[in-house]
């Protein structure tokens, strides 16, 4: 029986870095290997979460377990003419470090980084943190619909007897928010967007079809009727982040047993299915998007020592 990596179920520290890395001509498996068992070593030293995450070209290359159906992310274009897109910028390696203290933070990814240097380059990194009680920055709550902690493992991991058994897909995407669009409109209408109360995230018993809801709460029959069982579920991680440019939104982190769950839900955002597009998707979109898969903690181990 395998187990997973243990960062991707424990609380969340307040202060989150995600750093994502491709490799450079000529690099060299066996310093990456070393540089990762480093990080490893490092972080739990200091208590660190770690998740570790691989593109498919770099999972394989490294001896890992590749599961079913793991494919690059694409970029997700919308179908009405409005141009809006869910940007793929698919990368080799990902770095999810999160603790209470965000010094351990920022040393253990920068020690990691500078080993890798030469053999992997960092194409895009973001810190993050946790917003009052996980509110989005549109200052809704973030997360109610999770599964049960209990339920998680059996919606996030790989079941055992599959390829990657007691792994992890991840979908990371980095959304940018057009906030002060959103607060232009009344509370009513945001409601309306989500489909939750924005005070308690109560469920709207009414559905707009254009609501986030009606495009991610995948169910028996059809989305969004309450009355049926969920299915493909997936975990939740989200967070905030906030540039110096001013540019702000939300670091889109989840956790499933397979891939399709995602893209299903992505391409029902954009309106791919003809459904009206989400119209979360009218104040935000994501600049960056990229597929990783978490091997378990002992696929981790052979695959990196
Ligand atoms: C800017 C980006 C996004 C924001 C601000 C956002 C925000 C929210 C909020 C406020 C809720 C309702 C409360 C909750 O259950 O957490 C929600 C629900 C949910 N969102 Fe998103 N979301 C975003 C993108 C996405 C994406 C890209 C996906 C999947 C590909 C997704 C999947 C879900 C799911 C599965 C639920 C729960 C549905 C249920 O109750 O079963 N969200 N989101």
């Amino acid at each position: 029986m395998s187990h997973p990596q243990a960062a991707i179920f424990a609380e969340m520290g307040q202060h989150q870095w995600y750093v994502h890395l491709s490799r450079n001509d000529g690099a060299d498996l066996g310093a990456i290997r070393s540089a990762l068992t480093q990080l490893r070593s490092d972080c739990e030293a200091k208590s660190i979460n770690l998740v570790l995450g691989f593109g498919p070209d770099l999972l394989a290359d490294l001896g890992g377990d590749v599961p079913d159906d793991f494919q690059k992310f694409e970029t997700v274009q919308s179908t009405d003419g409005s141009g809006r897109e869910a940007k793929g910028t698919q990368e080799e390696l990902l770095l999810w470090l999160n603790s209470p203290q965000k010094d351990d933070v920022w040393k253990a990814q920068y020690d990691a980084r500078t080993a890798l240097a030469g053999h992997m380059s960092v194409a895009r990194e973001t810190p993050t943190f946790i917003y009052g009680e996980s509110l989005d920055m549109t200052g809704f709550i973030d997360g109610t619909g999770n599964p049960e902690p209990s339920d998680e493992p059996e919606v996030a991991l790989v079941p055992d007897g599959s390829a990657g058994a007691g792994g992890s897909f991840i979908l990371a995407q980095r959304w940018v928010h057009d906030l002060t669009g959103w607060n232009e409109m009344s509370v009513e209408d945001q409601e309306k967007v989500f489909g939750r109360t924005k005070a308690d995230s109560t469920r709207l018993d009414q559905q707009e079809d254009f609501s986030h809801l009606a495009h991610v709460e995948l169910r028996d029959g059809e989305t969004a009727d309450a009355t049926k069982p969920k299915r493909n579920e997936i975990a939740r991680r989200s967070t905030p982040y906030a540039f110096h440019d001013g540019t702000v939104g939300l670091y889109f982190m989840a956790f499933c047993r397979e891939q399709a769950p995602f893209r299903e839900r992505l391409s029902a955002m954009y309106g791919q299915d003809g459904q009206p597009r989400d119209k979360l998707t009218d104040f935000s979109n994501p600049a960056s998007g990229s597929y990783y898969f978490a091997p378990s903690a002992e696929q981790l181990s052979k695959m990196i020592g």
